[in-house]
């Protein structure tokens, strides 16, 4: 009996992306708020193990590299180093020489780095129609409106499983112009074939590359099986080469993304104008108005409302919480039936308990505010450990930075800090005192306890009326 099939991944990610204009390298642009790269990896792996997957990197290697490194859950990524980039053909060249000293899978599906929106399920079914055809190559492949730039698949008839050869879009001759399929440019090979024949490509082409392409004619010369799938959805396989190219896809994603919430029981307003990147989690009964903008990491509870113009970064919302329009969110927690603005700027490691309230203008950093406690109106808490039942009025403002260092300001469960109070830190005010308004606190504060720091009021009885009397006496003189 043969041993059973083993797949390996390769993703090509070594390209220049010259047509981008950018000095990123292209699969490091971001869609969906992750790079191509890592839309590309996180569908492999959903597929094969992250042993099983090789990216083979030249551009920009380093940087490359990096950037999938630093996400752990690729940390067994393989990676080879393509040195010269003469084209895809070259990157699985580069592939074969790394498998030289270690066995290879037996099969290996290839994937490229500017092809991000695959789904694992087209992955596997590539897979499973390419073992089920016992074919040396499958080519996945689409039939978009607008083939043009893209390599289009030969095949001998209309209605045939086979293909007989990729032509790249310069090459395109004759009848060949108004073949529609195009090569998504990911593929199934059997290994073994594929290490033969990249042996055999040439140059001989407008690029002066070697085309990975060209090992479906070579197959089909020698009498191998080289056949094609077809797509269900156009946008999967949709290439990104071009910054407009990219937004297509970016849009394409977002709806993706909004359209799998929505059927979870999210109610978005108007999805086409709500940002919400790839990773994004909103429980079910939450409310998305529109121009909403949900990014990175953020994960929001059910019952939620997030009013327009509201844009969420790396946040963690709990049940419950309302959202008025225009906060800014950065690596924020938020507990649940919290309400947050309108126009607050929760900064990052701001931690807002349960019921708590941070209203207009209100601006947090490193500040955890207790269960319940409010802090309405045009106020900067900095560095603040503040209990639960706080009151802090309007304007209050913590003095965290000498100018070199930066200090905490620690409020006591119950406190009432008066408008336009300043609490210089390092300072604890403790349960349950009183701040009276327009104070400067500079000293501890013991619980229970007013404290005062301003100067005290004189009051001139009749001092306005003498003062008027003096000025239009001497505007008449
Ligand atoms: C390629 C296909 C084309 C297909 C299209 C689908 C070839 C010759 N053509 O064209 O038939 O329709 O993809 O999107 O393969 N790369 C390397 N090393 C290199 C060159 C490229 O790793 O030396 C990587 C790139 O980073 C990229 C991928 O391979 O992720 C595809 O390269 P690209 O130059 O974009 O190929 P296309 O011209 O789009
Ligand atoms: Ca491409």
């Amino acid at each position: 009996m043969s041993e059973q099939p083993r797949f390996g991944i390769v993703i090509m990610a070594a390209g220049k992306g010259t047509r981008l204009k950018s000095a990123r390298p292209k699969v490091l642009h971001e869609i969906g708020g992750k790079p191509l790269l890592i839309h590309v990896l996180d569908a492999a792996l959903a597929v094969v193990p992250a042993h099983e997957i090789t990216v083979v990197i030249g551009h920009q290697a380093e940087t490359v590299r990096a950037a999938v490194t630093s996400c752990a859950r690729f940390a067994d990524v393989q990676f080879v180093l393509q040195t010269e980039l003469r084209g895809t053909g070259d990157a699985l060249k580069s592939v074969k020489q790394a498998f030289a000293s270690r066995t290879p899978p037996s099969h290996l599906l290839v994937l490229s780095g500017d092809v991000p929106l695959i789904q694992p399920g087209t992955i596997a079914a590539i897979r499973d129609f390419h073992l089920a055809q016992n074919a040396s190559m499958t080519i996945l492949t689409a039939l978009p409106d607008d083939p043009t730039g893209y390599g289009r698949v030969l095949r001998p008839a209309p209605d045939a499983v086979e293909a007989i050869a990729i032509v790249e879009q310069k090459s395109l001759t004759g009848d060949q112009t108004s073949v529609r399929e195009i090569n998504s440019g990911i593929y199934a090979f059997r290994t073994a074939s594929l290490f033969t024949h990249l042996d055999q490509l040439g140059t001989e082409n407008a690029h002066g590359e070697y085309y990975l392409t060209d090992v479906a004619r070579l197959m089909v010369q020698d009498g191998e099986r080289v056949v094609a799938l077809a797509a269900n959805d156009v946008d999967e396989v949709l290439g990104a080469n071009t910054i407009a190219e990219m937004m297509h896809l970016d849009a394409a994603l977002r709806l993706r993304v909004t359209k799998k919430l929505m059927a979870a029981g999210v109610t978005i307003f108007r999805p086409d104008t709500c940002i919400i990147d790839a990773d994004v989690e909103v429980g079910p009964d939450t409310v998305l108005e529109p121009f909403t903008q949900l990014l990175g990491a953020t994960r929001i509870g059910s019952f939620c409302r997030i009013r327009s113009y509201s844009v969420l970064q790396d946040s963690i919302l709990g049940d419950h919480v309302l959202v008025r329009n225009g906060c800014i969110l950065d690596t924020a927690t938020v507990a649940d039936e919290a309400i947050l603005g309108p126009y607050a700027h929760l900064r990052p490691e701001s931690q807002i308990g349960p019921r708590a309230h941070v209203g207009n203008f209100v601006e947090t950093k490193k500040a955890k505010l207790g269960a319940g406690s409010k802090a309405n109106h045009l106020t900067y808490l900095g560095d603040a450990l503040i209990g639960e039942g706080v009151n802090i009025g309007a304007g209050v403002i913590t003095c965290n930075y000498d100018g070199v260092h930066k200090h905490k300001t620690i409020i006591g469960d119950g406190v009432f800090v008066g408008s336009d109070s300043t609490l210089v830190a390092p300072i604890e005010i403790a349960q349950g005192s009183y701040i009276a308004a327009g104070s400067t606190i500079t000293e501890d504060v013991p619980s229970d306890a007013l404290a005062l720091g301003r100067a005290r009021q004189v009051t001139k009885e009749g001092w306005a009326e003498k003062n008027r009397k003096k000025l239009t006496e001497q505007k008449c003189s």
